[in-house]
């Protein structure tokens, strides 16, 4: 296997499902629509639809069910962002290599472009329940994705991390933060990937445990980009962290320790993964590849 050709192929074909889920751009409202796809297809990896997809392959999935989802958690992903960047929480003026949100829109229209993301990624999910009546895996699917999106996910990650500006944090405090903030993406990601492919509980246990791995060093690589990554390459500015006050695992750990961690956390999840009686060279091959990314 070509792991970068592979890639390739993976990722064209989810931001094809993406862009076929996205509005068209008329009527009174369409400068927001304009902002919503603006944010969407300006670029970013579309890392969670990619392990959305090849855990529901891993485990023997081959239905269009999927596609809704796929779309669903790169919407809440990116209204994640467009949130993130704002002038109240990061502020930030560069993402996925152009202007945020806010920057070309307006902040207004920005926190509703968030909203209406937010919104579109349920309505967009709850299609799936059209293509499956009766399946009651879809409904667990999407329980799934708005838990973890929520106060015990995503958003209740990102309140304490504003919360905790300024403050020092060690590094259980911050695991917490990071496990909801970043992880619980990941986890929905995967986890909705087992069990619309009709993974038993047990495993899906097992792949929340991959993921939660995956999200811990994903987000400790993320730190470590905002110190010593490139602009350019990330397509968003360095020292943010810095710029915010905000504690970050490289603060804590130093810079050699937080990289043995983001190796450890992906070694353990592949161990993990090999521990299933299912196989996919791919996705064992992006999570490692992460370990290393620049972007
Ligand atoms: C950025 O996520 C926010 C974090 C959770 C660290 P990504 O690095 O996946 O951003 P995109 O989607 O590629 O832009
Ligand atoms: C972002 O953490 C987590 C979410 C957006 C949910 P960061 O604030 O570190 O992400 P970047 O560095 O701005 O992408
Ligand atoms: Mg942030
Ligand atoms: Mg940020
Ligand atoms: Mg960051």
């Amino acid at each position: 296997m070509n792991f970068e050709e592979e890639m390739k192929k993976r990722v064209t074909e989810v931001k094809g499902v993406i862009a076929g889920c996205l509005p068209q751009e008329e009527g009174f409202q369409r400068t927001l629509l304009e902002a919503v796809n603006y944010s969407m297809l300006v670029g970013g990896k579309k890392l969670r639809p990619l392990l959305m997809q090849q855990t529901y392959v891993m485990f023997g999935g081959n239905r269009p069910v999927i596609r809704p989802f796929l779309a669903a958690i790169e919407m809440i992903h990116t209204h994640s962002l467009i949130h993130d960047d704002l002038p109240a929480m990061d502020n930030d003026e560069y993402r996925r290599g152009k202007k945020t949100t806010h920057v070309v829109y307006g902040e207004a229209m920005a926190i509703l472009a968030g909203d209406a993301l937010l919104n579109l990624a349920y309505e967009t999910a709850a299609k799936a329940f059209d293509l499956e009546p009766g399946n009651p895996a879809v409904g667990r699917a999407f329980q799934i994705l708005a838990a973890k999106t929520g106060l015990d996910g995503m958003i209740g990650g990102q309140s304490v991390d504003v919360e905790c500006e300024g403050r020092t944090l060690n590094a259980e405090q911050l695991g917490f933060i990071y496990r909801l903030k970043t992880g619980a993406l990941i986890e929905a990601s995967m986890m909705i990937g087992a069990v619309l492919a009709g993974a038993s509980q047990e495993e899906v246990e097992t792949v929340s445990q991959i993921a939660a791995n995956v999200g811990m060093a994903f987000q400790i690589q993320d730190d470590i980009l905002d110190v010593i990554g490139d602009a350019d390459e990330l397509g968003k500015a360095t020292k943010s962290d810095e710029k915010n006050h905000k504690t970050t695992y490289v603060a804590v750990m130093g810079l050699e320790q937080a990289q043995r961690d983001v190796e450890q956390y992906s070694n353990e999840a592949v161990r993990l993964l090999d521990s299933l009686p299912y196989e996919n060279e791919f996705l064992r091959e992006l999570i490692l590849h992460l370990i290393h990314r620049k972007a």
